[in-house]
């Protein structure tokens, strides 16, 4: 046999496609992998791979599951020998074959915690049904807090009277070793009296629904005596890798691909109860990374419920950076005045409240712009503090695209300069990259995902061209992607590319043919269209053609052009750590020049193409037209690809002076 621990270290180790790519070739589409179905055959793609599920399914057949499954149906293993096999793959040396007396005492230790555990539940939920003061004194508790009985037994609920030690001498008349009950925090020290007394109890599962701990929730409004009391830290209770509720959640979670947290054991439970399964409880801590990994592990959209006052929610809000680090999607809902989601639900219902939370529901980010700008009045100090923090947060994002409709909508609330923005969190990002190549100096082999580095690796930078606004009169931004393009025609438009055995010109305005027609600025829009006519026409083109132009504007604009010796990105200095000074002359540069040029270009019109697109899907959706809708999605994948790989280009571009 494998022990459980190994057992948990080669599952965490595994990685779907890297199995599944043993055997079935696989290729990218979104942030999946499909391919052919090897379990039944088929000539379209519709086995779908999912990396951050870590799980396979196809929508042919029907067949799914993680990798030991997938082994199981593919090779035809058993269970321990899929395990072996990704333990060869992963390098996990299993210590099997026979056990050390040693482990066996491991095993046998913490199989009988959890024993004595669902011996204490079955106990405590005796002690409730069973008996007349449970009934009339903590069945009656929770039934006027608007639980079902059904709720109650769903959820491990139990009581504990107000007795010295009856848990302890039931357990022993059992034949449990007290001692057993003193590691489970269960009785004092001395193995003299219970700890739970007088309380009615919460049990707390673990993921496979073992019952890890215990809470116990005072019934008398006594301020002296603490409301919860719950079970220490135990070999099978590691609370900042618990989070309550996630057993009854999990599926619910997936299913709806969105979880959402709450602070306390009631509310899960009476959220669970009016129909809204996908709830965990934090148990009024702040989220720890460990918790973090647990939800990623299901779904990728986190909804954090707060009550409270603005200081309790400012803290709480500080530990949700690792949220974004982790590229989670995480919106904040603020509950009315007085009210807590157990509250709230058992109030107005489960409907009332999915509406609430849907519709008062805010990005966490512009949420924390907005608590924050609240306090600071005025008060420059207050304010740029406020700035730094919230650029140090979008930081953490490792997607670019997001990064730069942060900023943009950031620089609008605080009302800051875009650019100022784009300065500052190029600073960090410079810093946490400097930090991961000294880092990586040290030691070659821990390289990738040092934990401490904001920036995904493969996204390592904001170039201003993402970072651009939108919609709003005259922007920088925008002007600066299509003013490039004009500048390229006009420096370089007629020399030619030898490989390709065409104009510099011919081979922008052929490359972005498509966008002509979406040019912002109109002038800039002629230049091209006018430039791109000609070349269709045959004729040739040069600058002095647009030196006499017609139209005065045109004239000022290439005259302007080619008095300026050559042209970065504004800002450009302050932003890339000063590149200029041992830059080439523009010239020898031009390929790299006028390649970022162009993928710059053609990034800022995906991003619009992808803007215009999701309202039509919106759109599509609202007229349930299905099919409109499915062929836009189709569309916003595409195109989400082509902007990624761009964006990731744009990154490294910028990086490999
Ligand atoms: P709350 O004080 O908000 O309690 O604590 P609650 O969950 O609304 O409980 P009810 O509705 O009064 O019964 C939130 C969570 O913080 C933890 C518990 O996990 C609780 O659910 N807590 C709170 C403790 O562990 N100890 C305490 O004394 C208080
Ligand atoms: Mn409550």
């Amino acid at each position: 046999m494998i022990p459980p621990k190994q057992v948990q270290e080669i599952l965490d180790l595994t990685r779907i496609e890297e199995v599944i790519e043993d055997f079935v070739t696989l290729r990218k589409r979104g942030v999946n992998l499909i391919g052919l179905c090897p379990f039944h055959n088929e000539k379209s793609p519709s086995f779908n791979v999912n990396p951050t599920r870590n799980i396979f399914k196809c929508f042919g057949c029907g067949k799914g599951g993680d990798a030991v499954t997938f082994l199981m149906e593919h090779e035809h293993f058993s269970y321990p020998d899929a395990l072996r096999w990704l333990a060869r793959k992963y390098n996990v040396e299993i210590q099997e074959i026979v056990r050390s007396p040693e482990q066996v005492a491991e095993i046998q230790y913490t199989d009988s915690l959890y024993i004595v555990n669902d011996f204490a539940l079955q106990h405590f939920q005796q002690q409730l049904f069973d008996t007349d003061e449970g009934k009339s004194v903590a069945l009656s508790y929770f039934k006027q807090r608007g639980l079902r009985e059904e709720t109650i037994r769903n959820f491990g609920l139990g009581y504990a009277p107000d007795q010295w030690d009856l848990l302890l001498k039931t357990a022993k008349s059992k034949g449990h070793d007290p001692d057993m009950l003193r590691k489970l925090g269960l009785v004092n020290q001395e193995a003299t009296r219970d700890f739970f007394r007088a309380r009615v109890m919460f049990a707390v599962h673990n993921l496979s629904g073992k019952v890890a701990a215990f809470a116990g929730r005072t019934m008398s409004s006594d301020k002296n005596t603490p409301k919860y009391i719950n079970s220490p830290e135990t070999e099978i209770y590691v609370k900042n890798k618990i989070l309550y509720g996630a057993f009854q959640a999990k599926k619910a979670i997936r299913q709806k691909d969105e979880c959402i947290l709450v602070e306390g054991y009631m509310d899960v439970i009476s959220l669970h109860q009016a129909g809204i399964e996908n709830v965990v409880a934090s148990s009024g801590t702040s989220l720890t990374e460990g918790q973090l990994q647990l939800i990623k592990r299901n779904t990728n959209n986190l909804k954090i419920l707060y009550d409270g006052d603005p200081a309790g929610i400012k803290a709480a809000l500080r530990g949700l950076d690792l949220a974004l680090e982790q590229d989670m999607n995480v919106r904040i809902v603020l509950l009315p005045h007085k009210e807590d989601p157990d509250s709230y639900v058992q109030k107005y219902g489960g409907e009332a409240f999915t509406e609430f939370t849907t519709r008062e529901s805010k990005d966490f980010i512009l949420f924390k712009t907005q608590l924050l700008l609240a306090e600071t009045k005025g008060d420059p100090i207050k304010k740029s503090i406020l700035v730094k923090d919230i650029v140090a947060s979008i930081a953490k994002i490792p997607d670019p695209i997001k990064r730069s409709l942060y900023l943009r909508e950031c620089s609008a609330l605080m009302e800051v300069d875009e650019n100022a923005l784009v300065s500052e969190i190029n600073k960090l990002i410079q810093t946490a990259l400097k930090k991961k190549a000294d880092k990586d100096a040290r030691s070659p082999s821990a390289a990738s995902d040092s934990p401490d580095v904001a920036p995904n690796p493969e996204f390592p930078t904001a170039d201003p061209a993402l970072v651009t606004p939108r919609e709003r009169p005259v922007q920088k931004g925008d002007e600066f992607q299509e003013r490039d393009i004009v500048r390229l025609l006009v420096l370089y438009g007629e020399q030619m590319l030898p490989k390709e055995q065409m104009t510099v010109a011919a081979y922008i305005l052929l490359d972005i043919e498509e966008s002509l027609d979406t040019f912002d600025f109109p002038l800039y829009g002629r230049f091209a269209r006018e430039y791109h006519q000609m070349i269709v026409e045959g004729k040739s083109v040069d600058r002095h053609y647009f030196l006499n132009h017609e139209n005065p504007q045109i004239c000022e604009l290439t005259v302007n052009i080619l008095s300026m010796p050559w042209e970065m990105s504004p800002n450009w200095e302050e932003r890339f750590n000063n590149p200029l000074q041992n830059q080439p002359m523009p010239d020898l540069n031009f390929d790299i020049d006028a390649r970022q040029a162009l993928d710059r270009f053609k990034l800022r019109k995906l991003m619009k193409m992808c803007e215009i697109n999701l309202v039509r899907i919106r759109a599509a959706s609202e007229e349930g037209d299905m099919d409109t809708m499915m062929h836009y999605m189709r569309v916003q994948q595409k195109l989400n690809e082509s902007r990624n790989e761009l964006a990731a280009r744009v990154g490294t571009v910028v990086l490999s002076k």
